[in-house]
């Protein structure tokens, strides 16, 4: 694995806004070790015991969202691929189970959000137990929460959490009770400075269909058909969101306003770069999404991208109007498979791309920078309207936690086994309210996390 996403998984929503936690204190917060090593021995030893030896395991290796650049430093060529049958040379002390001890910063959220952190909490837990592995949890305030405990949506002590962790989990922040807050105060802005603060440049939103919820897309039958699986590689700490915001007097005593849209070439390489070895993974095909006929960033990001092209022959490259993108998502979503785009495009065409798979509540994302460490999060919000009813969709957040498994701390098989339990609790017919559909049973959060966990 070299840069580049792998594996995509399912959908979601928009962020919406909300109340006030007042049962938090319901929500066991781990900040110690929740871990198996109470009920079992979790050794190499005993687990070797217990496992035939031969049993040949991936080797865990976390993904950096660039060790690729490498690859800037060499000639892209490929060593030939060999036909003589591989052998497993595994040395046997590479198969036992490799047992490894990860600290998870835990962002609870606001509203609604500790409610799929919970669920997510135990599917970990059942991970950890089931391969032997240990979780440490530490809490770590963001949005909502952290402007009421500290007046501040991301203290530096709180930044510095996440920072010291292996990689951070976060369910979703922000609602009406700090909607009327200046920018700077907002939930919103703790996000933001935690992404720039972790810097976390490529943010990975897969939109790929679960066939069960086929009947929920909006889209025409014909058109899920043929087939909805691709990715969205979306630039996450510069552009717009982090340009200059102002908001002034004129002379005529008219208020005016100005948001500048930033983006210098290493900013436009190292994320399109993300872009095109995702797609090597993939299908082999680059979609660059931007307003190139209007903005002048987007014309810089064309020029980085006929570059880095040169070194991707076999990338099969395209480029997009965002307005064009918009639409031929909703007509045609089977002609992606990689889109790379600015901060801005990627936040609008993710929603829309997660809304025709069928559900608000099932996409989960990545986002990575230069090292292993990343932040996982469900991309839809934190759903203050149905707060404190058991009834949000947990999916989403724990696939974020499958997808943390598999990028920051390399358990690929692990990841797979909660991805497979999500695919059998859907095959059953289990539905939250957000993806119901007729002949289905619509669980409520708690119940949701239980089918998930039954299937671990
Ligand atoms: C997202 C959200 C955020 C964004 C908001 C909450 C700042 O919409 O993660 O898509 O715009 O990035
Ligand atoms: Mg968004």
């Amino acid at each position: 694995r070299e840069g580049g996403f792998e594996t995509p998984l399912p959908t979601s929503g928009p962020r919406g806004a909300q109340s006030h936690l007042t049962e938090r204190k319901n929500l066991p917060r781990a900040t110690s070790a929740r871990t198996s090593l109470k009920k079992k021995p979790a050794l190499p030893l005993a687990r070797a015991e217990r496992k035939p030896l031969d049993r040949k395991i991936k080797h865990p290796r976390a993904t950096s969202a660039r060790s690729h650049l490498k690859k800037t430093l060499t000639p892209r060529t490929r060593p030939p691929k060999s036909k003589a049958p591989v052998i497993n040379r595994c040395p046997i002390e590479e198969r036992i189970p490799i047992i490894m001890e990860k600290n998870i910063a835990v962002i609870w959220g606001d509203c609604s959000s500790p409610e799929i952190v919970k669920q997510t909490l135990r599917v970990l837990d059942k991970v950890a137990e089931k391969y032997g592995h240990i979780f440490h949890y530490t809490d770590a305030a963001m949005g909502g929460e952290a402007i009421d405990k500290y007046g501040d949506p991301l203290p530096q002590h709180e930044l510095d959490k996440c920072l010291a962790a292996d990689s951070v989990l976060l369910g979703a922040v922000g609602g009406p009770k700090w909607e009327g807050l200046p920018g700077e105060q907002r939930p919103e802005k703790g996000l933001l400075r935690l992404r720039a603060g972790m810097g976390l440049y490529a943010n990975n939103r897969p939109a790929k269909i679960w066939p069960q919820l086929a009947p929920a897309s909006p889209l025409k039958p014909e058109i899920v058909a043929k087939g909805i699986d691709f990715i969205i590689v979306r630039e996450l700490i510069g552009g717009v969101y982090f340009g200059k915001h102002e908001t002034y007097t004129l002379e005529n005593g008219e208020k005016q306003a100005v948001d500048s849209m930033p983006y210098s070439e290493h900013e436009i390489e190292r994320i399109g770069r993300i872009g095109f070895e995702t797609a090597m993974k993939r299908r082999r095909k680059l979609c660059c999404v931007d307003k190139a006929n209007v903005l002048d960033t987007s014309r810089l990001w064309r020029a980085v991208m006929h570059r880095l092209q040169a070194e991707y022959p076999e990338v099969e490259y395209s480029e997009m109007f965002v307005d064009n993108c918009a639409m031929q998502v909703v007509k045609d979503p089977s002609q992606f498979d990689v889109i790379v785009t600015e901060n801005m495009f990627g936040d609008i065409i993710s929603d829309e791309a997660s809304m025709i798979t069928g559900s608000i509540g099932m996409i989960p994302s990545s986002s990575l920078g230069d090292g292993t460490r990343g932040l996982y999060e469900p991309i839809h919000g934190s759903a203050p309207d149905i707060a404190g009813k058991d009834i949000v969709n947990p999916t989403a957040c724990i696939l974020s936690a499958a997808m943390m498994l598999r990028y920051s701390f390399g358990m690929a098989e692990e990841a797979d086994a909660i991805e497979n339990a999500v695919n059998k609790v859907l095959d059953k017919g289990l539905r939250t309210a957000d993806n119901m559909s007729e002949g289905c049973t619509c669980l409520g959060c708690t119940a949701m996390g239980d089918a998930i966990l039954a299937e671990i």
